[in-house]
């Protein structure tokens, strides 16, 4: 009878092994925007009239100040900080959901010599304490300096950490942005234990970044496309520009496929360098994302355009360039991972033989990959589940005795 009971507990044991991830679940955001060091939310509408809402920071972290930088009648999610003058490490805990789904997580610091000092600081940037970003802040009035991942959240919850690295510079943030980005086939090379670190993103052809373009219809998951104009290369506009975004691939919004830069003479080809590191030449992984659509409208429709792609004189893909305003909207997208590179990489693009059209680019994404392995919080998610065990043995016992 005692090794019956004994077997019963263990069934209830291993059984419970399985339980916790979906037990104790908690509902995280599927897009979390915070404007750090606020105390009022804040509702916005995009071009498109969505609305979205920018939460206080309070119910995310308990420690630090809340700044307002320059009182100012138009909302910026910039005008406020919350710094953190106290303590060594200080996080954020962000509640978002895991289960495989990947993550755009950005972080802005706006530094705006809120103290006065004119010594921008610096400090590192960590997720679940795994190494994001070396922090250097600016004096510049105009740009905040972001640092962006995609990521894949592990047991229902991001810990965001500012870590101070010098005595007298005092770590500050001022805004994150964690938008779910529900086609799981995004960044399909990207590998578990890997996160992506964004490099560029560039909008080729453009004379204005999309971010401030358009909306959400157009661009799902936040991205900032960094328009570029390059006086080597021709700068191609589609005629009409949908207010959309593609369907298929990383979901590329319209008006980034609608610009191009393009070669002068189909001979010629399209060379570009990726500075990764200004000083040591340390070798990086990285992932590269180019996207190619021909913006020229032809008729007839008998051109073709096709492409080889190296990187460092190494011959990776070779690709059709679909016309602008096909009927199918077909679109390529080429992804190159992993890539090893020694502080910078020379892409380049060239017709391949029996092309009819010089080469173009729309837009390209690089990436570095960084290694998550660490993190999370399993150790709590296992106490959990243990004290869970203790109770139902001490349950079994009450009940069959
Ligand atoms: C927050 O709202 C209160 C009341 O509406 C207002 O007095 C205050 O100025 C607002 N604070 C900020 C930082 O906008
Ligand atoms: C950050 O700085 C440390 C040295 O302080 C360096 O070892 C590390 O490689 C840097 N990491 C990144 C991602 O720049
Ligand atoms: C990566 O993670 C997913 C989901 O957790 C899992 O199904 C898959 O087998 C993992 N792949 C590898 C190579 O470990
Ligand atoms: C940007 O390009 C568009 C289309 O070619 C043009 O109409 C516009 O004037 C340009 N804007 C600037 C600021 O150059
Ligand atoms: C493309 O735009 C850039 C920036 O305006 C300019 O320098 C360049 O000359 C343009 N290219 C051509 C071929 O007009
Ligand atoms: C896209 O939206 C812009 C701004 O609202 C508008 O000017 C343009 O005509 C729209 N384009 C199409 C194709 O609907
Ligand atoms: C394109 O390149 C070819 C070969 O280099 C040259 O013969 C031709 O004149 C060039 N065309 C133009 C328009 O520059
Ligand atoms: C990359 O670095 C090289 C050499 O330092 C420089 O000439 C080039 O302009 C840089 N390119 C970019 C895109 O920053
Ligand atoms: C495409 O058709 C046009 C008009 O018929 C013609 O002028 C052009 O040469 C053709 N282009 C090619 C690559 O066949
Ligand atoms: C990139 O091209 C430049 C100029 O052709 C060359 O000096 C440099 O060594 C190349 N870099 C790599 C990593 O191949
Ligand atoms: C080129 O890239 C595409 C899309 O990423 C892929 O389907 C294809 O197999 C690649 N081709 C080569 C030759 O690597
Ligand atoms: C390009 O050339 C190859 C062989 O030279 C041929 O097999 C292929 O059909 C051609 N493609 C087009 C679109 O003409």
């Amino acid at each position: 009878m005692d090794h019956w009971r004994l077997f019963l507990s263990l069934l209830y044991l291993s059984a419970l092994h399985f339980l916790p991830s979906s037990c104790y679940r908690t509902i995280g955001y599927s897009r979390l925007l915070i404007d750090c060091g606020s105390s009022n939310e804040t509702t916005t509408k995009d071009r498109d009239s969505i609305t979205d809402t920018w939460r206080t920071d309070e119910e995310f972290i308990k420690s630090g100040k809340n700044i307002l930088i320059a009182p100012n009648q138009n909302f910026n999610v910039m005008n406020t900080l919350r710094s953190f003058p106290d303590g060594n490490k200080n996080c954020y805990k962000l509640p978002l959901n895991s289960d495989d789904i990947k993550y755009l997580l950005r972080a802005g610091f706006f530094y705006g010599n809120y103290d006065g000092q004119s010594r921008p600081p610096s400090f590192k940037l960590e997720i679940d304490g795994n190494l994001w970003a070396n922090v250097t802040t600016s004096m510049s009035q105009e740009d905040p300096v972001y640092h962006e991942l995609v990521y894949r959240v592990k047991q229902d919850q991001a810990t965001l950490c500012l870590v101070r690295t010098s005595n007298d510079e005092v770590p500050f943030i001022s805004s994150i942005e964690a938008v779910e980005m529900d086609d799981s086939n995004i960044y399909r090379l990207m590998e578990n234990k890997t996160a992506l670190y964004l490099h560029s993103r560039i909008n080729y052809g453009a004379n204005k970044s999309v971010e401030k373009l358009i909306g959400r219809m157009e661009e799902e998951y936040d991205r900032i496309w960094e328009s570029k104009e390059m006086s080597e290369y021709l700068n191609v506009t589609a005629e009409v520009i949908p207010n959309d975004s593609l369907l298929g691939e990383n979901d590329p919004p319209w008006p980034v496929m609608a610009t191009a830069i393009r070669a002068k003479n189909i001979s010629d080809s399209i060379y570009l360098t990726v500075n990764f590191s200004s000083a040591q030449k340390t070798q990086v992984v990285a992932y590269f994302v180019l996207y190619f659509m021909d913006p020229t409208f032809f008729y007839p429709p008998n051109q073709t355009n096709k492409v080889d792609i190296y990187i460092d004189s190494q011959k990776l893909n070779t690709t059709d360039i679909p016309l602008f305003g096909r009927y199918d909207n077909a679109y390529s997208v080429v992804s190159l991972y992993p890539v090893r590179v020694f502080g910078s990489a020379n892409v380049t693009i060239s017709s391949t033989g029996n092309s009819t059209l010089a080469p173009v680019l729309n837009a390209m994404e690089v990436f570095s990959v960084m290694d998550v392995s660490k993190g999370g919080h399993m150790m709590i998610g296992f106490s959990i589940a243990f004290y869970a065990v203790l109770l139902h043995i001490c349950f079994t016992i009450l009940f069959f005795y």
